[in-house]
């Protein structure tokens, strides 16, 4: 068997989920309130025997594995390694024992960051910068949080302590991207000199590199003001995010992710309470950390500095979570140059101000006509060039429709020709629906609730009931996921219990079926007359929504002068009614 599903099998999924959900024993499943969205009764399902947890309030669900990942905001290969641990199970995967070739740098890494925060807490060399983050309104709670640290103007201060004193290797530390090799031969220095030090850490806590910000007292003309940690085996700038370790929870609570672009934003914005924060280091989102951020939340709230480098960050951000489908807002920085000033005058202007963020579309026209005042010469053709790219990408009619009177009241012009335009950039994009399409889906959910319903009884019910109840639906072929599953559970049920139907049902209805029976409610098998009533009412939907189909298929073939084709859709017609009068007799 392969590793993944042993360690799933070994996995006891409602011990893992009660160490972060209280359940209690529902019926056949386990039940509490979801710890991925918001709610005050319970919609979170968890069974045991099939190893998966669902929640009918937000839609999340998955198995042991997918659970740890979200909740903990880790990758796959984390959350197998510590579901692997608690199993007992001893990994054989390849790339798992080359990881652990890290384990040393992570303990130097580790230490050094240790001794940044003893210097900068504890020692008299790093009263300055202690003074200077307490000037910055960073005080001794946000400093333990983030495990802040200084580190000595000198060249060998980590040296002495890692190498001298605790015996690591010089070649490790570089590695790791603490030290530098001198340009004259042999020997190391200190990467980190005369700066107050960030550890950046990974989304299950471990510090995997460092950023430094240059101590002003000690800053000489030549100093960049910020130093990162280099690429190594561990850490990537793309891949990962400043503050998501302290921030994962925030953001599940809060079901949304607050964007800012340096460390010191972060912090100020973290202590101000908005926990939900993190920051990515001076740049534009990465898809790697889009998809990091996507496991815990689809709400994106980017604020970035309100200057130049700010807005071109945002607008590459958003193309990269778009294609991510994120629901993408931008907080409107003003009254400071960025959230740290902001926050750290006032913590409640700065809440009020993300409570405020506005949609993309907003942003990107406000800036734009901020950029292209009235009397500018080109400002219709600047404007629209700037602001119509994004409009084309709304998919929803009516949003669109919103945002188009916008942006043509803003620049007075008609809004036909603001719709032209857009349609000339959406003809490339790609058609619309249409409203038909939307009306038939819109039957089609309730029919398949009715339908869902069903199947959850059957899946209970008697083998020879469910017989019978299948000759009902002999001459009528019900389409979608939803009649597949009924049609196979008619042909394939036994004596066995839902959850071992589950098991056997053919893979591309899996999902369904599983859905279905996380859903459930039932405790024991349900009352054959209820079941005969339930499957009569279904029944009746599906015919009433076939006849309903078939009629606007014979207006259109009359139309086209197919009277043929006419007549015999007529003739289903008949029959249908025929079968629902037969049914009529059941349900009395
Ligand atoms: N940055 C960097 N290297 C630089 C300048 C900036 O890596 N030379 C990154 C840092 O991650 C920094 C972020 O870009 O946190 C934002 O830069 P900036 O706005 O210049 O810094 P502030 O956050 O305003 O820092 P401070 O308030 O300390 O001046
Ligand atoms: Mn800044």
């Amino acid at each position: 068997m392969d590793q993944v599903e042993e360690i799933k099998q070994k996995t006891d999924i409602v011990a893992l989920v009660g160490q972060y959900v209280s359940l209690k024993k529902a019926g056949r499943h386990h039940k509490g309130l979801c710890p991925f969205h918001g709610e005050k009764t319970p919609s979170f399902m968890v069974n045991e025997e099939l190893g998966l947890y669902k929640c009918f309030g937000c839609g999340a669900g998955g198995d042991a594995i997918k659970f740890l990942m979200e909740i903990e905001g880790i990758d796959f290969v984390e959350a197998i390694k510590q579901l692997a641990e608690k199993a007992g199970v001893k990994l054989e995967m390849k790339k798992m024992e080359a990881s652990d070739g890290k384990k040393d740098l992570l303990e130097v890494l580790d230490l050094a960051s240790r001794y940044y925060h003893y210097l900068l807490t504890e020692h008299e060399e790093g009263k300055a910068a202690l003074a200077y983050l307490k000037e910055r309104s960073i005080n001794d709670k946000l400093i333990e949080k983030f495990n802040l640290g200084f580190s000595l103007p000198s060249w060998d201060g980590l040296i002495k302590y890692l190498v001298k004193k605790k015996g690591y290797k010089e070649e490790l530390l570089e590695r790791a991207g603490l030290v530098n090799k001198r340009n004259t031969g042999s020997g190391y220095y200190d990467k980190f000199r005369g700066r107050v030090m960030f550890p950046i850490q990974d989304p299950s806590g471990k510090v995997v590199g460092f950023s430094g910000r240059i101590l002003p007292s000690l800053a000489s003309s030549e100093d960049a003001k910020y130093m990162n940690s280099p690429e190594t085996e561990l850490y990537h700038k793309g891949k990962s995010l400043y503050g998501f370790y302290q921030a994962k929870q925030f953001i599940r609570e809060k079901k949304q992710v607050v964007v800012v672009e340096g460390m010191l934003d972060l912090i100020s914005s973290y202590g101000a309470g908005v926990g939900e924060s993190v920051a990515v280091g001076g740049t534009a989102l990465t898809s790697d950390q889009v998809d990091m951020l996507a496991r815990l939340s689809d709400k994106i709230i980017l604020a970035m500095d309100a200057d130049e480098a700010g807005t071109s960050a945002i607008k590459r951000s958003v193309e990269v979570a778009e294609n991510r489908s994120m629901n993408i807002k931008v907080v409107q920085i003003v009254g400071g140059k960025d959230p740290d000033e902001i926050a750290r005058k006032s913590p409640n202007t700065w809440k009020e101000m993300v409570d405020k963020a506005v949609s993309i579309y907003e942003y990107v026209l406000c800036k734009s006509l901020e950029k292209y005042p009235e009397g500018n010469e080109d400002r219709i053709r600047n404007v629209a060039a700037d602001v119509i790219p994004f409009l084309a990408k709304i998919d929803q009619e009516m949003i669109r429709d919103k945002w188009v009177k916008r942006l043509a009241e803003s620049l007075e012009i008609e809004k036909e020709s603001v719709v032209s335009e857009i349609r000339k950039v959406r003809s490339g994009i790609k058609s619309d629906l249409g409203i038909k399409k939307e009306v038939t889906a819109k039957r089609n959910d309730s029919v398949n609730q009715w339908l869902s319903m069903l199947i959850d009884w059957l899946m209970l019910a008697d083998e020879k009931l469910v017989r019978e109840i299948s000759t009902w639906f002999r001459d009528i072929d019900i389409t979608g996921a939803e009649g597949k599953l009924l049609s196979w559970l008619f042909q394939n049920k036994g004596g066995e219990s839902p959850e071992d139907i589950v098991k056997k049902v053919p893979s591309e209805l899996k999902a369904l079926a599983e859905d279905i029976v996380m859903k459930s409610e039932l405790a024991e098998t349900p009352n054959v007359k209820d079941v005969e009533k339930l499957a009569a009412k279904v029944l009746r939907e599906v015919i009433e929504n076939k006849i309903k189909d078939l009629e606007h298929l014979i207006e259109l073939a009359e139309k086209a002068k197919q009277n043929d084709e006419a007549e015999k859709l007529y003739e289903e017609v008949v029959r249908l009614n025929k079968k629902n009068s037969e049914i009529a007799v059941i349900l009395a």
